[in-house]
């Protein structure tokens, strides 16, 4: 299991929390690389990508959003996690989401979204972001929960490794509804994995059933 981890950062904050989310991936027996952006080729080779962004003025960077629009194919082709490094001050809030997100979970068929705390260091800021952040009142802080990050980058672990056996795996029958719904989930998100289209897959077996049925009907009635 490779894993790529690549975050669009501008004054440091968020390739940080990418850096820890591939130490803690490491950790758990994944083969990780992290990456800019920009460095980016292809996406060949990488099981997986979990991508970020610092937020600025409610918007991802823009080496965030050319890569989604760079590997648009091959990203949904894979598990795709993703993160923004935000809000300072206070914790992250829905309306902390950054614009481009609903459109960028629709394009990658992401598995997660996280918005994190955010760091402002007032040694980094240019003249302008300095009045930007004086005029908004931020305040100069490093909010980024260290634990919640490695905690996400656990989990993410964990559902990669459970992913290969959700094909497979024959287990007792769902107790619920809502077992049975976590099931199936977990059954469709891992055949995107290989490229495949669940819903199609049981569309077309229900037919070749359908055409049984009424094949052995035809019969019966002669
Ligand atoms: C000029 C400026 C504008 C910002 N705008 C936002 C914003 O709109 N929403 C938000 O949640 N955080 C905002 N932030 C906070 C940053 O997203 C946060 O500090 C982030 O962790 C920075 O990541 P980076 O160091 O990787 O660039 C802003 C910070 C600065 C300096």
């Amino acid at each position: 299991m490779r894993v790529l981890v690549t975050a669009a950062s501008k004054h440091g904050a968020t390739a940080e929390i990418a850096d820890v989310i591939g130490g803690v991936l490491e950790t758990q027996r994944v083969e990780v690389d992290v990456l800019p952006p920009d460095d980016v080729e292809r996406l060949e080779g990488y099981d997986a990508v979990v991508l970020g962004s610092g937020v600025y003025a409610g918007h991802w960077l823009k080496p965030a959003r050319e890569f989604v629009d760079r590997h648009e194919d091959e990203l949904r082709e894979r598990p795709v996690f993703l993160f923004s490094s935000g809000p300072v001050g206070a914790p992250p809030k829905d309306s902390d989401e950054p614009a481009e997100a609903g459109r960028v979970e629709a394009t990658t068929g992401a598995v997660d979204h996280r918005v994190f705390g955010g760091r402002i260091s007032g040694s980094q800021l240019g003249p302008f972001e300095k009045i930007v952040i004086a005029c908004v009142r931020a305040p100069l802080a490093d909010d980024r929960p260290w634990d919640e990050i490695a905690d996400w980058a656990k989990e993410i672990a964990r559902y990669l490794s459970a992913d290969e056996p959700a094909l497979a795996r024959t287990e007792p029958a769902p107790l619920t509804e809502a077992e049975l719904g976590d099931r199936l989930l977990a059954v469709v998100v891992a055949a995107r994995t290989h490229g495949w289209d669940a819903e199609r897959a049981l569309r077309e077996r229900i037919r070749i059933l359908e055409d049984e049925v009424r094949a052995a009907e035809g019969s019966e009635s002669v």
